[in-house]
């Protein structure tokens, strides 16, 4: 079984931040998002592993992940000309995928399931597809899935007025080589892409067996800003382990819980609250650092309170007197203020900008 790994696309919503760099980049506890679903994948046994990137976004993927050989992984890198939905990523990755069944897994996507009991099923039953579904609160924002009593789905319906069931389709689908066929048959959709409802809506239509199977654990598209935080909410909270403090920390700062601290790193008067992670060669002094926040490598930090929030490395920020609450501040990004108390501050800051509040 291979894997395909979908990391082109606009990232339009995660704009400005991916004017500058690629969305599945963006850190998750100071890991970029693609490197779970990579790891996700190992964990499952599948090593030869394609991703799809894009002209703009490819050369800082490949720079950043590597052969693949860091994760136990053979990694091939496919250039998607331009972003024509995903089942034009699957029809260009055909040299790649050749006649083999694999499990199509969204690049932007975090699901806290582990994928090995959803191949097994795949397999066993020799499936052409078995696709993810989660019971969402408002489906009618979501492409739905109408399932039997078996699990067989009888049809999906993007963002439906009028939705047959709650259950939404997750970034994860295990296609089997006949999606190719059904791909062939299908035509660009009213917003010009290759949709995957629609070649999976074929292989349903020409008989072919598509099964679902309901996640039961969290699913997050980081796509979003809050979406985002919530990611790396999660992620602090179940995956950060005990404290390790590898940088150094003066006699009048305090660090309580689950805190990382990296190598190179410097606290001078700080509270740390954990779960907290900050990464290396950043520098801290007068600061407040509340839980579920993650700090880049090389960032500044001064006379700042942040909380619940992601900071990406390079940033630099300076004399904030207002806590800084539900915040993504880009790389190189500095914040720096003059010494008023505004009311009330909630950024969403994109790469190598400047906020001066004066
Ligand atoms: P989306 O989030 O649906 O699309 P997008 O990246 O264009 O984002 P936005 O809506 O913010 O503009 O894509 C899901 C994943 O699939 C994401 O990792 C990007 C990737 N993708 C491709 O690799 N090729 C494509 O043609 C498309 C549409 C998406």
């Amino acid at each position: 079984m291979k894997a395909l790994i979908l990391s082109g696309g606009k990232g339009t919503r995660l704009r400005p931040l991916t004017y500058t760099g690629a969305k599945q980049l963006v850190p998750v506890a100071n890991k970029p998002i693609l490197w779970y679903g990579i790891e996700s994948l190992v964990a499952a046994g599948i090593t030869d592993i394609g991703i799809i990137v894009s002209p703009e976004t490819g050369g800082e993927i490949e720079a950043k992940t590597g052969s693949g050989a860091q994760f136990g992984a053979q990694i091939t890198y496919i250039r998607q000309d331009s972003p024509d939905g995903l089942a034009h990523a699957v029809k260009i990755a055909r040299p790649f995928l050749q006649d083999q069944p694999f499990v199509m897994y969204l690049g932007d996507n975090l699901i806290q399931d582990g994928l090995s009991e959803f191949v097994q099923t795949f397999t066993a039953k020799a499936l052409d597809a078995l696709i993810l579904l989660k019971p969402v609160p408002n489906p009618t924002a979501f492409g739905v899935a109408e399932v039997d009593d078996d699990g067989r789905v009888l049809r999906l319906v993007e963002k439906p007025p009028d939705p047959p069931s709650n259950l939404a389709l997750v970034g994860v689908y295990l296609f089997s080589a006949q999606v190719q066929a059904a791909i062939d048959q299908i035509q660009p959709s009213a917003r010009g892409e290759l949709e995957i409802t629609d070649a999976i809506q074929q292989l349903i239509d020409s008989q072919q067996t598509v099964e679902a199977q309901t996640l039961g654990g969290w699913c997050l598209d980081t796509g979003k800003k809050d979406d985002l935080l919530e990611a790396n909410r999660i992620i602090l909270d179940e995956y950060l382990g005990p404290a390790q403090l590898k940088g150094e920390i003066d006699a009048a700062s305090q660090v309580s819980g689950r805190v990382t601290l990296g190598a190179g790193s410097t606290l001078v008067n700080c509270t740390v609250r954990g779960p907290v992670i900050i990464g290396e060669n950043c520098r801290l002094e007068n600061c407040f650092v509340g839980a579920y926040s993650s700090i880049g490598s090389n960032v500044t930090l001064t006379d700042v309170e942040i909380d619940h929030s992601v900071v990406l490395q390079g940033a630099t920020i300076v004399g904030i007197n207002q806590r800084i609450v539900d915040s993504l501040i880009g790389q190189r990004a500095r914040l720096t203020t003059a010494p008023q108390r505004p009311k009330a501050l909630r950024f969403l800051v994109g790469d190598d900008s400047q906020i001066e509040l004066a």
